[in-house]
């Protein structure tokens, strides 16, 4: 008998008739005035459950299946065939069901049928996935992420991956967690705890060493897990999270734009694809509004505004007497809320900052005011993209190095990629959390990781 899942049964691939074996978990039971029972079994691999019919006459009807609550685990040998009551339904006609789990205590099951919050289920990260909600939202979280594999291996990029233990700090600044060898310090090798021969932590960005490889094989990316130890506890912060940085030489700032929407567009377009019925539970479910703003985004060209006029829109729209909007502020929460939610409705490019808001490494432009930069806010999520065309000038890099008083030895291999042989080359960094929150509608970032860690939490 094949062995099948949920998924193909619901997308047609296998036939009315079939004997078919299928192994999953009970969401729902319940028992007919017939005495039939019927089972609501899910496998994961798409949202629908699928209906399992068992009759009285099943050798182990009394002593098991009428015990199965939810959460327990089966295997099922049955034909499938098209539902009496209602002929566009599918359901599973049981020749034979094994328990393979049982839940132990049903009363105290973290995940039971009723509907929980989202509070309630952070604390059973283990469990959670077993939800509609976090099963809708995993589906999704690994077709993003195969997606943009997916593209890149067809456009002709190459993957670079970058290291995770480093020694600088690839932002120039912002606080990094450090690696210890605990062993080392207690066998008293080295008082100092220096493993490395230096103090290195976990990586806030993988951007310079990509930069090495785009100064050589041109089009790359680097995906990997990324590490900050800011002391933000918010609903779009993570201490751990996915970043997707990629580096192209040859490209200003302007072509970066363009490979941004082709890519977004592309995985946008893939989710909508291949996670339709997922997105139509999280629609019902968490946001009205999802399926229509992602074909939209997928039909739209990002709007670009420049950071001096995004001033000027706050200054006139949000709050005219508020003096802390002038040239020279960083844009808070907000105030981002306000540009993408309330004023244009729909992501947005903000272009060129000055210059002391943003890295040492983004290329000065001719007002020698501002850099070459953009920031991609979008609805109900903030900032997804931060990038950059890169200072390719040693002469202007250097001097931004001493300006933000950064050790220069530090980056004296960084500075070589200037000396031999530079190139005009720009990039940008993706934070993976903050598109799947503005893919799904989800809220809190929390809710988009598998198991979150965030100031005082790093459980499981
Ligand atoms: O804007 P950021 O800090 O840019 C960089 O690190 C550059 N080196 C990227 C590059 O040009 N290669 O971070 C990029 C993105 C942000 O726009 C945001 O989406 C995400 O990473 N991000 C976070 N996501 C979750 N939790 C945090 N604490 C995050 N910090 C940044
Ligand atoms: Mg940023």
């Amino acid at each position: 008998m094949k062995l099948t899942n949920i998924k193909d049964i619901f997308k047609n691939k296998i036939s009315i008739d079939s004997l078919i074996k299928i192994n999953g978990w009970v969401k729902n039971k319940r028992i007919s005035k017939s005495n039939l029972i019927f089972i609501d079994l899910y496998d994961g691999s798409f949202i629908n459950t699928l209906q399992i019919v068992s009759n009285n006459k099943l050798l182990n009807y009394y002593t098991e299946i009428i015990k199965l609550t939810t959460g327990c685990s089966i295997s099922v040998k049955g034909k499938l065939i098209k539902s009496f009551k209602d002929k566009e339904k599918l359901e599973l006609h049981v020749l034979e069901l094994n328990v393979l789990g049982w839940v132990k205590n049903p009363n105290f099951y973290p995940i039971s049928s009723k509907k929980h919050t989202m509070e309630h289920l952070r604390k059973f990260s283990h469990l959670r996935s077993r939800t509609n909600i976090i099963g809708a939202i995993s589906r999704i979280r690994s077709v993003v992420f195969q997606g943009f594999h997916n593209y890149f291996y067809k456009n002709g990029y190459y993957w670079v991956p970058s290291p995770i233990i480093t020694s600088i700090n690839s932002e120039g600044a912002g606080e990094m967690f450090s690696v210890l060898n605990e062993n080392f310090k207690e066998n008293n090798i080295d008082k100092n705890n220096n493993f490395f021969g230096k103090k290195v932590f976990l990586t806030v960005s993988g951007q310079l060493t990509i930069e090495s490889y785009a100064c050589s094989i041109s089009k790359v990316y680097t995906f990997g897990p990324i590490f900050r130890a800011e002391n933000s506890n918010t609903t779009r912060h993570l201490s751990e999270f996915w970043m997707l940085e990629v580096e192209l030489a040859f490209l200003n700032l302007n072509k970066i734009i363009h490979v941004i929407e082709k890519i977004l567009k592309y995985v946008i377009s893939l989710v909508l694809k291949n996670n339709y019925e997922d997105l139509l539970f999280l629609k019902k479910n968490i946001n009205e509004n999802i399926i229509f703003r992602l074909k939209k985004f997928v039909s739209s060209k990002i709007k670009k505004i420049n950071y001096v006029d995004a001033v000027k829109i706050l200054k006139e729209n949000y709050n005219f007497n508020d003096n802390s909007i002038f040239f020279g502020m960083d844009l808070n929460s907000d105030h981002e809320k306000f540009l993408v939610d309330k004023y244009f409705k729909a992501p947005l490019i903000i272009l060129n900052y000055p210059k002391e808001l943003k890295p040492f490494y983004m290329r000065i432009n001719d007002d020698n005011k501002t850099v070459s930069n953009l920031d991609i806010l979008f609805p109900g999520v903030g900032e997804i993209i931060g990038g950059s065309q890169r200072e390719e000038r040693i002469k202007y890099l250097e001097k931004r190095i001493l300006e933000l008083k950064l050790n220069k030895k530090h980056y004296k291999w960084y500075r070589d990629l200037r000396n031999y042989g530079t190139v005009p080359h720009s990039g940008f960094g993706l934070g993976l959390e903050r598109l799947i929150m503005y893919i799904t509608g989800i809220k809190n970032i929390k809710d988009v990781i598998p198991f979150p860690r965030t100031i005082k939490n790093a459980d499981f």
